[in-house]
């Protein structure tokens, strides 16, 4: 019966990790999934985090009964506020249906499946997504039944953002279409618009007519200020802007295995936010049932607690800020060695990855001859290096390039 399957290519980025557990060089880096790693090169459990989960198992009316099919209630208040601010319009006129996701992969599958159904008709079924973007983009879309387009976003010669050409192919999409936006920390490039250029994209959707999803996977880590990395969100939101938005804990909480995560809707009222909501749950039904309790469980004491919600703020800065430190340090490195080019664009960009430019030739030439891990486009984990790897990535670099 199964005789015809054809052997799948492994995923291009969880893969990068399989490849690595399977080397076995002891100098072997991973640098290809968007993971924090500690100085020591271990993963992060949050205080804040391990705090709340005792928390959690010393209450005696903890109960593993099923959540509701949107999810807990208090994390899905919590997670949309967090996002929207307290003072939102429309937060405070409640008219965000908000229901829990599968972290940010879920919230985007959820939500590309309940705008293939409930777009207007006359709605094309296409949406707009930077070049390039996060891989699972294309197939979360594609599987949702969108035509997938690309628009203008990073321009390899200056390592910066293409923002004309951006503008001129969201000004020629039809409208209705949807256009994925990455909120903050731009997942591969590093590269966001300024303060000013997002306005400027506010005038371009919101004139073409444009149904804005915004994929928010690193809330606070751009910045280490929560508040600041969702400014391009609010500036829409405030702006009365219908829109849809994904929300992951995976990074700004490292709840990676939690899978905590969620979709709002922001809607005209409240009457059709809880119709909006209505229907994600005939969604979510037929595909998982409901979410998983104990990771939303643990963000929402992170969040709702205020002693954990100001550890876990320090410690969130302190993430950016060792991510932030680690891009000194290559660049030093890379410019002690003379590496040819302007590595400068390593200092410039936003979050936890840099994307190189090196080519495919040279990332396979890293994997094959230096055991540094890494998707084959060039963007590497800024969090997954420390002070003591970073030199000898260095070489490494200096070694493919000029090869
Ligand atoms: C990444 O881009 O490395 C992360 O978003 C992890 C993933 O699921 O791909």
């Amino acid at each position: 019966t199964w005789d015809h399957v054809q052997q799948a290519p492994p995923d291009p980025i969880i893969g990068v990790t399989d490849g690595w557990r399977a080397d076995p060089d002891p100098r072997k880096l991973n640098l290809g999934v968007g993971a924090y790693r500690t100085e020591e090169g271990k993963p992060y459990v949050l205080k804040a985090v391990r705090e709340a989960e005792q928390q959690i198992l010393a209450d005696p009316a903890m109960n593993k009964e099923y959540l509701p099919i949107s999810g807990n209630p208090e994390f899905n208040r919590l997670a949309r506020t967090l996002a929207l601010g307290l003072s939102s319009p429309a937060i405070q006129q409640n008219r965000v249906a908000t229901v829990q996701a599968l972290s940010g992969t879920g919230a985007l599958r959820v939500g590309a499946e309940f705008l293939s159904t409930h777009l207007p008709s006359s709605f094309p079924r296409i949406v707009y997504l930077p070049s390039p973007t996060w891989g699972n983009h294309k197939s979360i879309f594609a599987k949702a039944g969108f035509q997938v387009r690309e628009y203008r976003y990073f321009c390899a010669g200056t390592r910066g953002l293409d923002f004309v050409g951006m503008v001129a192919d969201l000004k020629a999409a039809p409208p209705g279409s949807v256009l994925l936006l990455h909120a903050c920390a731009h997942n591969p490039t590093g590269v966001d618009p300024s303060p000013e250029q997002w306005k400027q994209l506010l005038e371009v959707t919101s004139e073409g007519r444009l149904i804005p999803f915004f994929d928010m996977a690193y809330q606070g880590f751009a910045s280490g200020d929560l508040d600041a990395d969702a400014a391009s969100v609010r500036l829409f939101v405030d702006a009365g802007l219908e829109l849809v938005l994904g929300q992951s804990f995976a990074k700004n909480m490292g709840l990676y295995g939690e899978r905590a995560g969620a979709l709002s809707v922001v809607c005209k009222s409240k009457d059709v936010a809880t119709r909006v909501e209505s229907q994600l749950k005939l969604v979510i039904r037929p595909m998982y049932s409901n979410p998983p309790m104990h990771g939303a469980a643990i963000a929402a004491r992170v969040m709702g607690d205020p002693k954990l919600n100001e550890l876990w703020k320090e410690e969130l800065r302190g993430m950016a800020d060792r991510i932030k430190l680690m891009r000194k340090v290559l660049y030093d490195q890379l410019v002690a060695r003379n590496v040819p080019g302007d590595w400068s664009f390593v200092l410039k960009q936003i979050g936890m990855f840099s994307f190189t430019g090196m080519t495919r030739p040279q990332c396979e030439l890293l994997v094959s001859k230096w055991h540094v891990h890494l998707t084959l486009d060039g963007r590497i984990s800024m969090a997954g290096l420390s002070a003591t790897t970073a030199p000898y990535l260095a070489e490494a670099i200096a070694d493919v390039i000029k090869s």
